[in-house]
């Protein structure tokens, strides 16, 4: 058992075990590159510092990283998604050092953070770029050590993007988020089928979690309105058969509202004024920024939770809106998150990016990089194979055809 944890009770690892187990009977790409890497170990001698929502997909990924010869540290990238009995397995079962406890404090959380890189990473993995960005602002020191890092998801790789914009990042990052067979799947796939769903929906935003989110609830038998300030997106909304409009006209219809732009103060004060009694409003973005808290607690004469994940604001008109999940990312706050056959590839890309950084880091500049397409290609190829789905090769005939100009009708 490792020595150094701070999570919630150690006595929920077997719980945790077998639900790892459980969730790895659907990760069989993550299966395939933990049998090379335990041949391989091409992370042998390395330090990662992970970042990550704490559930039972990601343990499993830490499974494989092990595997490959790295020792990892496991810190949770938000204070509301860690399964406590997974983290207790993890150092119970895999001796690896973890800090997270659902509903820790805002204090706890970057002290977790912190403890994480007290590890001197020489790789780091984040999921919304929390953990590269305490590293910049307060562990500098520690950048020298570093030879790169992934990053899971597009909150985290618009801040780095922003970071190496300004010459501020000072160490190559994998963007595992461009990924096809992670944004696909996981974004648009994962985060439709474990996200609210139900009558007239509100959904804010039609990019990749968004359109999931909108499609499933389409299927549900929802109303879906859509609203967007992309004029492509919100053109291809319109396309799909969406009513497309904005917050301040769909404000008043709503009974359900769904986040999912990664932007702040989509639903604000004015937003809140037109809502009908009886709303509810949740958040599928990475941080709880999208949804305005701080307005809505104060035009609150009351708040109450009213069941597990599910507060009610009494404002002063006697109207009561609903905010599930605190405004955190609903399908992991209150929920288990994706499916594990969608997180099977989202982990298998951070798996690969990692051994892709190992390899490559001495010719990367300090900046974002798309996972190469021949990672995405391989992940696609191992999960056609799990599937036991087989698909044509192209003829050389068809391949010289594809790179030919002269050729036409
Ligand atoms: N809940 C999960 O499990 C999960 C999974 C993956 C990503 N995420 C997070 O979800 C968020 C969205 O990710 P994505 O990959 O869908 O990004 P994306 O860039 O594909 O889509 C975001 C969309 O929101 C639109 N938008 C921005 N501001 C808006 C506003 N004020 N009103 C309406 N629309 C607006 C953008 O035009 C864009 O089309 C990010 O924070 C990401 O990190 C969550």
């Amino acid at each position: 058992m490792s020595t150094n944890y701070d999570i919630k009770d150690i006595r929920l690892a077997d719980k945790g075990r077998f639900r790892m187990q459980w969730a790895a009977r659907e990760m069989p790409v993550l299966d395939q590159i933990e049998a090379r890497f335990a041949k391989e170990r091409p992370l042998d001698g390395l330090r990662i510092s992970a970042c990550l929502h704490v559930t039972s997909e990601t343990a499993n990924l830490m499974r494989v990283l092990q595997a490959g010869g790295a020792d990892v540290v496991l810190t949770a990238s938000n204070p509301l998604s860690t399964q406590d009995d997974i983290a207790a397995t993890l150092v119970a079962h895999y001796e690896m050092p973890v800090y997270a406890i659902k509903g820790e404090d805002n204090a706890t959380y970057y002290q977790h953070i912190k403890a994480a890189l007290d590890f001197k990473p020489h790789i780091t993995m984040d999921d919304g770029a929390d953990l590269v960005s305490t590293l910049h602002k307060e562990r500098r020191e520690l950048l020298d050590g570093i030879i790169g890092g992934t990053e899971e998801t597009t909150t985290g790789v618009i801040r780095l993007r922003a970071m190496a914009h300004d010459g501020e990042l000072m160490f190559p990052v994998v963007a595992v988020n461009d990924a096809m067979t992670k944004h696909l799947f996981d974004n648009r796939y994962g985060t439709g089928q474990s996200t609210i769903a139900g009558k007239r929906v509100v959904v804010a935003g039609y990019g990749w979690c968004s359109r999931g989110i909108a499609l499933r609830a389409k299927g549900l038998g929802a109303d879906v309105i859509v609203t967007e300030v992309d004029p492509l997106k919100a053109l291809e909304a319109t396309m799909d058969g969406f009513r497309v409009m904005p917050m301040a006209e769909a404000a008043p219809q709503g009974d359900i509202f769904i986040t999912a732009t990664g932007d702040i103060n989509v639903l604000d004060q004015h937003h809140f004024e037109a809502m009908k009694s009886g709303a509810i409003m949740s958040n599928s973005g990475h941080f709880n920024v999208e949804i305005n808290i701080p307005a809505l607690e104060a035009m609150a004469v009351e708040i109450r939770r009213v069941r597990e994940f599910l507060d009610e604001y009494i404002l002063a008109d006697g109207r009561r809106l609903y905010l599930a999940g605190e405004g955190r990312l609903i399908n992991l706050a209150a929920a288990e998150g994706h499916p594990s056959a969608v997180m099977d590839m989202s982990f298998a890309n951070q798996a690969l990016a990692a051994e892709y950084m190992v390899k490559n880091h001495a010719s990367l500049a300090h900046t974002v990089y798309s996972v190469p397409q021949e990672i995405d290609n391989e992940i696609a190829r191992l999960k056609l194979a799990a599937m036991g789905v087989n698909i044509d090769v192209l003829t050389p005939e068809q391949e010289a055809y594809l790179n030919e100009w002269r050729m036409g009708t």
